[in-house]
């Protein structure tokens, strides 16, 4: 079954609103949305006890007062982790949270979602099987579908599998040399690139396929506007309020 069609605006907060409020928290998702973002990022992982939360690194050091590696730790331990001090006083806190509150979140906040899945080591097919069920299970028949992504492909072979009418999302960063037979396997219907080590010929590439290109990370409205031109439709951005407000010459 191929995905259905659809639709992706053209600035999605990343990991939240990474440099307003912590990332990957539900803060984060807050922020987003009061700074006017249709959309966020958000980085999938499971604790060692297999409960899907929001987290970006494979330890917990740089995002919340734990150690050491997420996948060794148990949901009940890591729920009594600050995961908003780090970044300010102001969210101290701050829990990290589960893919399910953040599910129920994004529907209140009337919020579309972006589901990295962001594997541990050695956790791909786990991370991407359990937490799609998961997703699927509770995913609101009224909300359009997440766009769901990884830099892992066995991820992407496994969202194929469970939810394989969710679109799907090619993240790459150093770009393999048979990345279109990879996205043509997986089906995808975007690709996901780093904004920095493209060019004008590459997103041609990338487009020529029939995808639509979406890079990260771009906060600067000079570089967003060059993407636009290449023809990139939507950017991952830390900043949705100061990017609109640079592209569109506001305050
Ligand atoms: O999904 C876009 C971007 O988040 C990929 O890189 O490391 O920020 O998760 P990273
Ligand atoms: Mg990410």
């Amino acid at each position: 079954m191929t995905a259905a069609p659809f639709s992706i605006p053209r600035l999605i907060g990343h990991r939240g609103a990474a440099r307003h409020a912590p990332e990957n928290t539900l803060s984060g998702m807050r922020t987003a949305a009061l700074q006017g973002a249709l959309w966020v990022e958000l980085d999938v992982k499971l604790t060692a006890d297999g409960v899907p939360v929001l987290l970006h690194d494979d330890d917990l050091d740089r995002t919340t007062n734990g150690h050491g590696p997420a996948a060794q730790m148990d949901f009940a331990e890591m729920r009594k982790l600050d995961a908003g001090s780090w970044f300010s006083r102001e969210f101290r806190g701050e829990k990290v949270p589960t893919l399910a509150e953040a599910i129920q979140a994004a529907q209140l906040l009337d919020l579309g979602l972006n589901l990295e899945i962001k594997p541990c080591p050695g956790r791909d097919e786990q991370t991407a099987g359990i937490a799609l069920s998961l997703a699927l299970g509770m995913w609101p028949a009224d909300r359009p579908p997440p766009l769901i992504s990884s830099f892992s492909v066995e991820a992407l072979e496994m969202a194929k599998t469970v939810a394989p009418h969710w679109p799907r999302g090619y993240l790459i960063d150093k770009v393999p040399a048979n990345w279109a037979e990879i996205a043509d396997r997986l089906d995808v219907s975007t690709i996901n690139i780093n904004a920095k080590r493209e060019t004008a010929v590459t997103v041609a590439a990338y487009r020529a396929t029939g995808r639509q290109v979406l890079a990260y990370t771009v906060n600067d409205a000079e570089e967003a506007r060059r993407l636009f031109s290449w023809g990139v439709k939507g950017l991952f951005t830390d900043t949705p309020k100061g990017l609109l407000h640079g592209l569109t010459g506001q305050g």
